[in-house]
């Protein structure tokens, strides 16, 4: 994954474990300390980072891989990408029928980067019908992270219901989601 992933990763535990504490995970995944934000590099790294964290610290890899998709949209996104974030979206529904419109405008960054893939239906029950395509294992809870934080953002609740794989033959992860504003 490129850089900028990976300095997400550094950044988070920085601010959880401090310097040294990033230390020890960098050191013992054998990654670097720092990564350049816009180069690839292999998706081995990133794992190796999350792996390090989860044996230095005693973390649960899925409740750290969901603070990761949190981190991502409150530290680095609305921050560093806000107006992306306005032009891809004004509601959440809105925001995530266009994530990968926004992912694909974005290429032209990242030459040789493979974004995940959302398909968004809309059930006649209102609830999202959400499918995560993606060639990489293990990244549900990122990506629950990502949602519950830029629903959030977008002052909504959400409420994420996970599908079990073999309830549908599509090659992807389904998640169901129900949007309600934030008053509620
Ligand atoms: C705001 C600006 C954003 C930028 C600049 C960005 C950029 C990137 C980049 C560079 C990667 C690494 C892919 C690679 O190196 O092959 C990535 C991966 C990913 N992005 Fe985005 N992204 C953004 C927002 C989002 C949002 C809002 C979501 C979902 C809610 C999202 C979902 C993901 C996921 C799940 C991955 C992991 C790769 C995978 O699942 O295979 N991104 N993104």
């Amino acid at each position: 994954m490129y850089g900028m992933v990976n300095n997400a990763v550094r950044g988070l535990v920085i601010e959880r474990y401090g310097d040294s504490g990033w230390a020890t995970v960098h050191t013992q995944a054998g990654a670097p300390a720092n990564f350049a934000p816009m180069e690839p590099y292999g998706d081995e790294i990133t794992y190796a980072l999350v792996g390090s964290i989860v044996k230095s610290f005693n973390a649960d890899a899925a409740v750290l891989l969901h603070e990761l998709g949190v981190y991502w949209i409150d530290k680095i996104a609305t921050v560093h990408y806000a107006e992306m974030l306005s032009a891809t979206g004004t509601t959440f529904v809105g925001f995530v029928k266009n994530l990968d419109h926004m992912h694909a405008r974005i290429r032209v960054n990242f030459p040789s980067y493979q974004p995940p893939s959302f398909r968004v239906l809309v059930l006649p029950d209102q609830r999202l019908q959400v499918d995560y395509y993606s060639d990489r294992p293990g990244l549900m809870p990122f990506v629950e992270g990502l949602f519950a934080a830029l629903a959030r953002h977008f002052k909504q609740r959400l409420v994420i219901e996970p599908v079990a794989d073999d309830t549908h033959g599509m090659p992807c992860k389904r998640l169901l989601m129900t949007v309600e504003p934030l008053s509620l």
